[in-house]
């Protein structure tokens, strides 16, 4: 019995850390976008307000509202046939599927397409799982207040 309880708790433990671990500090997301995305990303609100960033960076698309969208579908931005063709087979970012894209975004696309010939046109890539899991909670909090603003003018 003694045992079985110790397991039971150090599971809860251990699921914990686990949770600990994913869930990112979006401080320190704030800081690692401006070192490592503003140069190709921004967010821009659809009141054109300027969130994160630098006005006018255009290389990568905006980045307002990116988790809970569809890959690939800001309007007017050029992107690479691949990241495309992912969104329009049903990849939605969340912060789960942003991990593996931030860390090595061709392979991310190679694998989810099942196309060995497919492009990414972001050549970034993100070092380590933290430093993504950072800079995805830190996005996160724009993408609801994007969605509130939906909500609000739904009602
Ligand atoms: C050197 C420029 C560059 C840097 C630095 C860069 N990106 Fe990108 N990013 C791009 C480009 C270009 C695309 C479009 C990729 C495509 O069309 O295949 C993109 C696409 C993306 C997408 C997909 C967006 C969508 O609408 O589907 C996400 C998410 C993203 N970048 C996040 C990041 C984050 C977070 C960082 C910082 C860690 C970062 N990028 C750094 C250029 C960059």
């Amino acid at each position: 019995m003694k045992t079985l309880k110790t397991t039971a708790l150090s599971a809860v433990a251990f699921s914990f850390v686990a949770f600990a671990a994913q869930a990112g500090d979006p401080a320190a997301g704030e800081s690692a976008f401006t070192s490592q995305c503003q140069n190709c990303h921004n967010v821009v609100n659809d009141d054109g307000d300027v969130l994160a960033g630098r006005a006018n960076v255009r290389t990568g698309p905006n980045l307002y509202g990116v988790i809970g969208r569809q890959a690939g579908t800001v309007d007017g931005f050029r992107y690479g046939g691949s990241l495309v063709e992912a969104g329009e087979e049903g990849l939605v970012w969340d912060a789960d599927n942003m991990v593996p894209y931030l860390l090595n975004p061709q392979d991310y696309l190679r694998e989810v397409l099942d196309d060995r010939r497919a492009r990414s046109q972001m050549s970034f890539r993100v070092r380590d799982e933290g430093t993504a899991n950072d800079i995805i909670a830190f996005l996160a909090d724009f993408s609801s207040e994007a969605e509130e603003e939906e909500h609000a003018a739904a009602d």
